[in-house]
């Protein structure tokens, strides 16, 4: 199996990027890794709280603040048995640190949203699934990309249930 061609979608606004964290959440298991990209303010952090909340409401457990990690690094989260870790990694000092938070394990058995993946280096799992958020005067855009085939089905679904999602939200 050849790895996934990456996936380019618009998000028009905030409420977009929200959708694509909400239509997402039901489709990632334990193990799943997400590297999100993009420069300080590009939605990383909007997008993983859409994602959180809205795995926490399918576990039919009432709502939760999901605040930036960006100053403890690290908040877990736990639905119907698996543990959802955001990280903000800007802050880590260096990559040994970021074994001492837990982080090599939580790759193996969570649900992991990571900000600021760059700060890894080469300890960033290479079958993760990368967001690139991007942002310039005229648009917003999210690239999904893999070099993991098994990604290839998931981006698929998450390709037809967020369009089918846009049509919903359409006036
Ligand atoms: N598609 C979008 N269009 C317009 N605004 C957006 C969009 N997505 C998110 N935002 C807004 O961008 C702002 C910054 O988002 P957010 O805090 O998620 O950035 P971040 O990537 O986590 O930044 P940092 O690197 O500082 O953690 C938020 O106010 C959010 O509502
Ligand atoms: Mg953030």
């Amino acid at each position: 199996m050849t790895p996934p061609a990456p996936l380019l979608l618009p998000l028009a606004d905030a409420e977009a990027t929200a959708r694509l964290g909400t239509t997402l959440a039901p489709l990632l298991q334990a193990g799943d890794v997400l590297l999100l990209e993009g420069p300080i303010g590009a939605g990383k952090t909007h997008f993983a709280r859409a994602l959180i909340q809205e795995r926490l409401r399918g576990a039919g457990l009432l709502p939760e603040d999901v605040p930036s990690p960006s100053f403890t690094l690290v908040q877990v989260y736990e639905a119907a048995g698996t543990e959802i870790w955001h990280a903000d990694l800007f802050r880590l000092g260096n990559v040994a640190e970021a074994d001492e938070l837990g982080l090599s394990d939580a790759f193996e058995t969570a649900i992991c949203l990571i900000e600021w993946p760059e700060r890894l280096g080469e300890e960033a799992p290479a079958d993760a699934l990368r967001l690139a958020f991007a942002y310039d005067d005229e648009a917003r855009i999210v690239t999904l990309s893999a070099s993991a085939p098994r990604w290839q089905p998931l981006l698929a679904d998450l390709c037809r249930a967020f369009a089918a999602s846009h049509a919903r939200g359409a006036p």
